[in-house]
């Protein structure tokens, strides 16, 4: 048991026996899953041949604890063994070393207990053993290197930023050298986006890996696991799925735009009707999140919208920033092969609010139209119609459209979308979807080869019709998030 302590001689002789062994699987009698997960450990450590494991694990089931047992058995089994311990914060790293670690190392006797040095969060075994502890966050992945181990922990690999750039390729040379070993331990990130899931589901393809869910957890009985059910919002929330099921948060429910697909993301070609077709600048704006601002036109002949480019400004911004963003890119797209500047048929954005729109218009001659809203999910629902019916072709430029679109998740309540630190709040999201409920496709450009093949978009692959479409997703949304169905709410407007 962890609780134990040597409250008498002989049970103290007992316990100082097993950590003079390196067996301290004593601590886990209570809580008898954890068993698995130091086999798992265990046997990754003693391969010569395992570099990365991955042990992808329920909230609180004993990920870091068990880690560092295994890791502190090392050490008092092989004298002058290292250990590096990485979580994503200094933070996370103080909350493992007084919560966990710590407690862990209490009971050890004198002979064997480490004695931590605050200053560089090192832990020092009487063989001179080490366990290192740091944060990675302000940039200090770079101070990984020359930093050799024989084990090497990346304790919420899931949440490290940038874990393959800036960690994994500094950490893979140094354990090679050492035949050492990486134990990757997390619960999924909040994000598909993050490059653990590609590291870890390689681990799994090659059995390096040791999944457990929330159900496998002998330390909590069936009350216990109802109440975090309820806490997170359902069985079928995306918070319970991801950090007590260990599923990956790709599935279509969470996904704000499941019809989006990697064949959309092409440079679209332009025709000679280019100069006519209508351009389009739409705004989402945010002070703390992304000001996502897209730009694009809409190919009448095709039936499609062609998102152009996008640009963002965050932080502190005034219109001045905002006017040049805008300006920088229209002035640039937006011209005809003699250099002059082709006319922008409409500029959307969200708010009339703060003095913005008027400043826009009055100093930088820049005018936007206020966007009408309806609930989300309404607006939401509208451009998955428009994406399923391949109405859509983004630029391969337009990076965090592109994100937003394959990644962007409903938040756990699926009222709101999800924030990530990759995507903001799903800004540039947001500005599509105000771009395309003011998309004027009923309007035929001034202009344009009406000899050419038109493309009619009541005739595209989706049925477009608001009647049939709206209700068909509406009912699936409904059913996938247990809100009510609402066919009466009709968009002003049909395609
Ligand atoms: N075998 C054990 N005996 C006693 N206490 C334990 C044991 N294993 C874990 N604990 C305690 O349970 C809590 C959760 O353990 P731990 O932090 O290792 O889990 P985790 O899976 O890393 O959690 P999180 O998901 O929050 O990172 C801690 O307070 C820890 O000290
Ligand atoms: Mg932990």
């Amino acid at each position: 048991m962890y609780e134990i302590k040597p409250d008498n001689e002989e049970f103290a002789k007992v316990l100082k026996q097993e950590w003079t062994h390196g067996i301290l699987k004593y601590k886990m009698n209570e809580r008898r899953h954890q068993l698995k997960i130091y086999s798992a450990l265990n046997g990754a450590v003693n391969d010569p041949k395992i570099r990365l494991f991955t042990l992808l694990c329920s909230r609180q089931i004993g990920k870091s604890s068990t880690t560092l047992l295994v890791a502190t058995e090392q050490c008092l089994l092989k004298s002058g063994f290292i250990v590096l311990l990485l979580t994503a914060t200094t933070k996370n790293m103080k909350d493992i070393c007084e919560l966990v670690y710590d407690k862990l190392i209490e009971d050890a006797p004198q002979t064997c207990k480490p004695t931590f040095n605050k200053s560089d969060g090192k832990y020092t075994f009487p063989n001179g053993s080490k366990i290192f502890m740091a944060g990675l966050d302000n940039n200090s992945a770079k101070d990984l290197r020359g930093k050799n181990a024989d084990l090497i922990i990346v304790d919420e690999a899931g949440f490290v930023d940038k874990l393959q750039a800036s960690v994994m390729s500094i950490l893979m040379p140094q354990v090679r050298d050492r035949r050492g070993t990486i134990l990757l331990t997390s619960t999924p990130s909040d994000t598909p986006a993050h490059d653990f899931k590609e590291i870890a589901l390689e681990c799994e393809k090659k059995g390096n890996y040791l999944k457990m869910t929330i159900y496998e957890d002998t330390y909590k009985n069936a009350d216990d696991i109802e109440e975090i059910i309820e806490e997170h919002g359902g069985v079928d929330s995306t918070d319970f799925r991801r950090e007590y099921l260990c599923e990956w948060a790709t599935d279509a429910k969470s996904i704000i735009i499941p019809e989006f697909k990697e064949t959309m993301i092409q440079e679209w070609e332009r025709n000679g009707n280019y100069n006519y077709y209508h351009k389009y600048t739409a705004m989402d704006l945010g002070k703390k999140d992304f000001t996502a601002m897209l730009y694009g036109y809409y190919d009448w002949h095709a039936a499609k919208f062609i998102l152009q480019e996008e640009t963002q400004v965050n932080g502190d911004w005034t219109s001045t920033d905002i006017a040049n963003a805008i300006k920088g890119v229209e002035d640039r797209i937006w011209v005809d092969i003699k250099g002059n500047k082709l006319p922008v048929y409409r500029r959307i954005c969200d708010i009339g609010g703060m003095s913005l729109l008027p400043d826009l218009q009055t100093f930088h001659n820049i005018n936007f139209i206020e966007t009408k809203k309806e609930e989300l999910y309404v607006m939401v629902n509208e451009l998955r119609e428009f994406v399923k019916a391949g109405r859509l072709v983004v630029s391969p430029k337009c990076k965090n459209t592109i994100g937003c679109l394959k990644y962007g998740l409903w938040d756990k309540k699926a009222k709101g979308f999800g924030r990530t630190k990759a995507y903001g709040h799903c800004d540039h999201l947001a500005a599509l979807i105000y771009l395309i409920r003011n998309l004027s496709s009923q309007v035929m450009p001034e202009g344009i080869d009406k000899s050419l093949n038109i493309i009619d978009p009541t005739k595209m692959a989706w049925p477009h019709t608001w009647e049939d479409g709206y209700k068909t997703d509406a009912q699936k949304f409904a059913e996938s998030f247990s809100t009510e169905v609402r066919p009466e709410i009709v968009p002003e407007h049909s395609w």
